[in-house]
């Protein structure tokens, strides 16, 4: 394994060298389990099932595989951890005990943990990692809340990454990766909340978490995440490096990152795992979810008011960044970040993903709307707030 690091705290660097030490050629092979399932180019099972081999973070380090083994479904799923029905046979799904952790255990021996990989012997789960599709998938609830056919793309708001590594028996060691004391991690991991995490806490150990966003409705979308750090596939090598701890490269030079792992099991997926989310649609409203006529009106509204910013098909004028005081939002992301800005948040699916803003500080459509009447001193009557409302529904 060669690796070279220059921003030492940063959790994956410290991993590294404590599963290394010293530079040296010869790597050992990864546990047989480790592997990817999936053909390189089938970027919706790399997404689904691949976890890159970051076993080396969620077993070697935080020893989630214990906690897991112990874990009833009940309380799995009060975590936000959702069941792929599909994988599971009807007959065992109808006779499950979802208060025995063995059904856990189970579930996962048949890959039926949306986004968690993990390996069963005798009983218990000896290794496992996570995917993609943890934060970026859920399930349609068609058989139990929770429990249901996957939708990937969509974000998983149940989830709550940051109660579950708090939970995990490995935070001591993770925290004293990081350089801060077991009792401050966890207070700010359990501080983040569901649907909430926060992708340079181990970069920077501020806590301000983002909402997990969407991964559907991206195409001819010209920069990804909420500060426009850079492309899909810099944000998915970004993740699956710095925070999946994934076995492979990142460099950023403007976070003074640069990561090498051999075998680099990432770099090699990214184009099929592009081109994968990239051909996910943001889902349409429902039939009948919004007024047909309001909308119409708050189209009108909208083109006024909105859409110098939310402009094209995709409603973004990416790759064009706006200071946080342009639409009235808290700096704290944005000064934290390579680009000290925000991108316009592409709007398809909007219907779908309550709370709003990176930092989900709007409940409500209607809480947006009243936020930029505020913030950009429209003026808009109560009639106008409604209607630009409901064309928000309709997106
Ligand atoms: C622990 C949860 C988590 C995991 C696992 C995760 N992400 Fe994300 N993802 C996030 C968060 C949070 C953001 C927002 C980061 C930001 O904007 O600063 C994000 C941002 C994104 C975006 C940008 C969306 C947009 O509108 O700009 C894409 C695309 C994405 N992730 C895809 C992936 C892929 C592919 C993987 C696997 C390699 C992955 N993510 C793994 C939480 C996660
Ligand atoms: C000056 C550019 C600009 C204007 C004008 C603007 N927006 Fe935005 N919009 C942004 C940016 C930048 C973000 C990302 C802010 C964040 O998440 O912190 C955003 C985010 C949003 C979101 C959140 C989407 C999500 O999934 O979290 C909604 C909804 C939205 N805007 C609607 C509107 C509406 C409605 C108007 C008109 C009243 C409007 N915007 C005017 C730039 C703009």
């Amino acid at each position: 394994m060669r690796h070279r690091h220059r921003f030492g705290a940063a959790v994956t660097a410290a991993l590294l060298a404590a599963a290394c030490g010293d530079d040296h050629d010869h790597d050992p092979p990864p546990p047989p389990g480790d592997v990817s399932p999936c053909a390189p180019g089938d970027g919706a099972c790399v997404f689904r099932h691949d976890t890159f081999g970051d076993e080396q973070l969620w077993t070697d380090v935080l020893g989630l595989h214990q906690l897991v083994s112990d874990l009833p479904p009940t309380a799995a799923l009060g975590v936000g951890l959702k069941v792929d029905a599909d994988a599971v046979p009807p007959d065992v799904l109808a006779g499950a005990d979802l208060a025995d952790p063995a059904t856990t255990v189970a579930l996962i021996a048949l890959d039926a943990v949306v986004g968690v990989r993990g390996q069963v012997v005798d009983g218990r789960v000896a290794r496992i990692g996570i995917t993609c599709a943890l934060c970026h998938s859920t399930v349609d609830d068609a058989v139990a809340p929770g429990i249901g056919h996957r939708r990937d793309g969509w974000p998983n708001r149940d989830l709550d990454p940051g109660a579950i590594i708090a939970l995990t028996p490995g935070l001591p060691t993770l925290a004293t990766q990081l350089g801060v004391d077991a009792a401050t991690a966890r207070a700010a991991l359990t501080s983040w909340g569901p649907g909430r995490y926060d992708a340079r806490f181990n970069q920077d150990r501020e806590s301000h978490p983002v909402l997990i966003p969407p991964a559907y409705g991206l195409r001819d979308v010209a920069l990804e995440t909420y500060t426009g750090e850079g492309p899909v596939s810099y944000w998915n090598a970004y993740v699956a490096v710095t925070q999946m701890g994934g076995h492979g490269d990142f460099k950023d030079e403007r976070l003074g990152l640069d990561i090498q792992q051999h075998p680099d099991r990432v770099t090699p997926v990214l184009p099929a795992l592009r081109d994968y989310q990239l051909a996910i649609d943001a889902p349409p409203p429902p039939a009948g979810s919004f007024d047909v006529d309001a909308a119409a009106r708050g189209a009108v509204v909208f083109s006024g008011a909105c859409a110098r910013c939310h402009a094209g098909p995709r409603f973004t004028d990416a790759p064009t960044l706006h200071a946080p005081a342009e639409t009235g939002m808290s700096p704290d992301e944005a000064r934290r970040s390579a680009t000290k800005a925000y991108r316009t948040t592409p709007l398809r699916g909007l219907w779908q993903r309550a709370p709003y803003f990176h930092d989900g500080s709007a409940a409500t459509l209607a809480d947006v709307v009243t936020h930029y009447d505020q913030a950009l001193g429209l003026a808009l009557t109560p009639a106008q707030r409604s209607d630009l409302e409901q064309y928000l529904r309709s997106l």
